[in-house]
């Protein structure tokens, strides 16, 4: 009886190892027909990198695994400008970069103006509308296919030694701005010095001593670690600047129909997702870099109207083409 009992169990572990080796054999992945490269500048647990990763199993579900996208995060790929380059040629098919690494295309100033949106819903109502739309059209011929477009808050100035509390403290100083016209043009209109930069140089940038401030939102500020070089943050929310997920033109030429359908809705539904982190990060970025010695610097009113005035000559040097849009806007911005 006690045999009997013992050669059932073992048939039976038996049975359940040769299911398990069945399952195995079965569940081979599916071979891609496309593997795609996607690169990102931030790191692994960021909101833009999770909006990746979303949207890549997505794609992959979808496409019955036909379409295998490989996130590259952490800047890997190089900095923004490059990544966008290399997307034009097709070297690089997917990206999630910052609009202002885009050129080619002026009227993308405009998006980016600073002071321009009241708050997030107001740039998201204008990005999610009609405007927002038209701006996908702006991209034809340019080589690079615009998906859908990623929250990146609001970037305010920080520096290492000398405090902003007021414009005037600006007079001087060298802030790290992207590598973009206008943002540099932004920071002399400030009386401070535009140093141009890529964004993984900036935390050595201000170890050595070669700038005193940079700009960013908090979840960048915190996430690179930029609070360990500069405690002191003045939240004067100068821009908004949108960011966008892309593909190369290349690409997605070579993609049946179908597969750019996916990619579309998959992109849109990442983006969404992105959104929800993003909101949730920035108040956790700024709780930890709090505890962790940054001191905070709000502006009043007042001064922060200083720093638009001071900022507005940007719209017309750089918008003079555009100020019809820049008023569409503006008037979105005061409906209810
Ligand atoms: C943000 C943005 C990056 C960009 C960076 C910068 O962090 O998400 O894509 O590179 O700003 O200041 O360069």
């Amino acid at each position: 009886m006690k045999r009997k009992c013992y050669l059932l169990l073992l048939s039976f572990l038996l049975l359940i190892q040769t299911a398990g080796c069945g399952f195995g054999q079965n569940s081979e992945k599916p071979v891609p027909e496309y593997v795609l490269t996607y690169a990102e500048n931030q790191p692994e647990n960021y909101p833009t990198t999770k909006g990746a990763y979303y949207f890549a199993d997505l794609v992959r579900e979808r496409t019955d695994g036909k379409i295998e996208i490989r996130i590259r995060a952490n800047g890997v790929l190089g900095d923004e400008q490059d990544i966008v380059s290399q997307v034009r040629f097709g070297g690089i098919d997917f990206a999630r970069v910052s609009l202002s690494s885009i050129d080619g295309i002026p009227r993308l100033n405009v998006l980016q103006l600073p002071y321009l949106y009241t708050g997030a819903d107001h740039m998201w109502k204008v990005l999610d509308g009609d405007i927002g739309k038209g701006y996908m059209e702006d991209f034809i011929g340019s080589d690079i296919v615009p998906l859908s477009w990623y929250d990146a808050g609001a970037r305010s100035f920080y520096t290492s030694h000398k405090p902003i509390t007021c414009l005037e403290d600006m007079a001087g100083m060298r802030i790290r701005v992207q590598e973009n016209q206008m943002m540099m043009r932004m920071v002399e209109l400030l009386e401070a010095t535009p140093v141009p930069m890529g964004y993984a140089e900036v935390y050595s940038a201000f170890e050595k001593g070669e700038i005193d401030g940079a700009e960013n939102n908090w979840p960048s500020y915190e996430s690179v670690n930029h609070y360990e070089v500069a405690k002191l943050y003045c939240v004067d929310e100068h821009t908004r600047v949108p960011e966008l997920q892309i593909i190369s033109q290349v690409t997605w030429d070579k993609l049946p129909e179908e597969y750019q359908q996916v990619i579309r809705d998959c992109a849109q539904e990442s983006a969404l997702y992105e959104r929800k982190l993003w909101a949730e990060r920035e108040e956790k970025s700024r709780e930890k870099v709090i505890q962790n010695g940054t001191e905070v610097i709000e502006l009043s009113l007042e001064e922060k109207m200083k720093f638009r005035e001071a900022m507005a000559p940007l719209y017309e040097e750089y918008c003079a083409d555009y100020l019809d849009v820049v008023q569409d806007i503006m008037n979105e911005g005061e409906e209810k």
